[in-house]
């Protein structure tokens, strides 16, 4: 049973809509057992990969960083962030008292960049770097850290292989070689000088740039176009690791958890998950982060409407082509569509006509209440699903007491009602405790927390 207020102002659906309602309903519920199982898997899955190289699918990565900030780090940086539709470069001057200046900027990346070669990749990369240098007179040789997004088998704190691309990158000749060489040799091809002091994924970077100021920051998450956690474990509880223990005996650890359930499927998975993952760049990869990162809620949400549609229960059974189009319904829509507070979802129906080319008068208020409550469905069992992931997180390293998560990404930043839903369902799966886990905005982990980890390596 929900409350009606979230239709609109209160309507109530006509017996055929709350019928298909219902069936949507039921079937990306995501209920409390499906949670508790997920919270167990991904505990047992985070002890496999943590015990051995390739003993799960999720990597459980070694970041190499074991130092955290102390506020005290100095020095202007250079910073690259790529890993979503856009390539950052920055500049970060850190004034030794905590607080960091930045200028940056931004370029897009074109769909022939993420899947041609990777030297060309790489060679826009570094000549992106060049004209940032240039046009700020900089010729000094600054320390740089790269924000890759990807999983990388990190080596050392600045080098490390590609394992494969995610989130529709798919550069020829990079999975499997080492992302700082590639970098240092663009650079070289240009003629640039800098040096290339860490390679940081971003949820590193957000963990550790809200690190300055939050003793017991001890996690970091990504709910962007794609979904990942970092969280700070103890050395004696990684039996892969090799070599001698960091002073501080911690370390930070990549988990890649949007693989999770590659091997053993365990999620909840809809035939419409099913459909999208088959027409995915990379089918039966990143399950988990499918089912609730911003790359792929719209294309969900869209495959219900259709088969809805299809069945007559929606659109009077009409559907446009562009509406038949992978990927044509963005998560953007949704966060749109859910927003939409008019009294006849007005605004839904403006959407549907001037994205799709539906026709106005075929947009029922039935179908707009539908649409509706699709994406809400959609995201709210997104929501829950990576709310199961972090109390999986917290239960492991028994820090549900006074437990910061440091998060960034446009799903959580953007999306309305994503952060509620989120701390909702750690509420309901860890009663009593959640309020001691605390989901805090990280600002700029990709520009501020490469620029520290970049700082820390130096003195590492
Ligand atoms: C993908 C990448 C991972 C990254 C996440 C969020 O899951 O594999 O490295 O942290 O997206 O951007």
């Amino acid at each position: 049973p929900r409350a009606s207020s979230t239709y609109a102002h209160g309507r109530v659906p006509s017996a055929a809509a709350a019928k298909a309602i219902a069936s949507v309903e039921s079937a990306y519920g995501a209920s409390i057992e499906v949670l508790r199982g997920i919270v167990n898997s991904m505990m047992q899955e985070m002890r496999k990969g943590l015990a051995k190289e390739n003993g799960a699918a999720m990597k459980m990565i070694i970041s190499h960083v074991s130092n955290l900030p102390t506020g005290k780090e100095k020095g202007r940086f250079l910073a690259l962030d790529l890993g979503g539709s856009n390539f950052r470069v920055l500049l970060l001057t850190l004034d030794g008292h905590g607080q960091c200046k930045s200028e940056s900027d931004k370029y897009v990346l074109t769909q022939e960049l993420m899947t041609g070669t990777g030297e060309s990749l790489f060679d826009f990369i570094a000549e992106s770097v060049q004209g940032f240098l240039e046009s700020r007179g900089i010729t000094e040789t600054l320390p740089l850290g790269f924000t890759f997004s990807f999983p990388v088998q990190q080596e050392s704190i600045n080098s490390g292989k590609l394992i494969r691309w995610t989130k529709g990158f798919h550069a020829s000749g990079v999975e499997g070689q080492d992302v700082g060489r590639l970098l240092n040799e663009a650079f070289a091809r240009k003629g640039i000088k800098v040096n290339v002091a860490a390679i940081v994924n971003d949820t590193v970077g957000t963990q550790i740039a809200r690190c300055l100021d939050d003793q017991n920051c001890y996690v970091g998450l990504i709910l962007g176009t794609g979904s990942n956690t970092c969280y700070l474990e103890d050395v004696t509880a990684i039996p892969k690791w090799t070599g001698p223990a960091p002073k501080t005996g911690k370390v930070i650890i990549n988990m890649e958890w949007g693989a999770f359930d590659d091997e053993i499927q365990r999620l909840p998975y809809t035939p419409h998950d099913r459909t999208m993952d088959a027409a995915s760049i990379n089918r039966g990869q990143q399950l988990f982060e499918k089912m609730i990162s911003g790359m792929y809620l719209g294309e969900i949400s869209r495959l219900v409407a259709v088969e809805l549609a299809e069945s007559g229960q929606l659109f009077q059974g009409t559907l446009t082509s562009k509406f038949r189009e992978v990927q044509a319904f963005k998560t953007a829509m949704m966060s749109e569509i859910e927003s939409d507070d008019t009294v006849d979802l007005s605004l839904t129906r403006d959407l549907l006509h001037r994205e799709f080319g539906l026709p106005l008068n075929k947009i029922t208020i039935d179908d707009r209440m539908i649409i509706k409550r699709i994406c809400e469905l959609v995201s709210t069992r997104a929501a829950r699903i990576a709310a199961a992931g972090i109390v999986a997180v917290a239960t492991k390293i028994a820090k549900t007491h006074d437990c910061t998560v440091a998060v960034d990404g446009t799903l959580f930043q953007r999306y309305p009602n994503f952060e509620h839903r989120l701390t909702a369902a750690v509420a309901e799966l860890l009663p009593g405790i959640s309020t001691k886990i605390h989901f805090k905005r990280s600002e700029d982990g990709s520009g501020k927390g490469a620029a520290l980890v970049a700082a820390l390596a130096q003195t590492q």
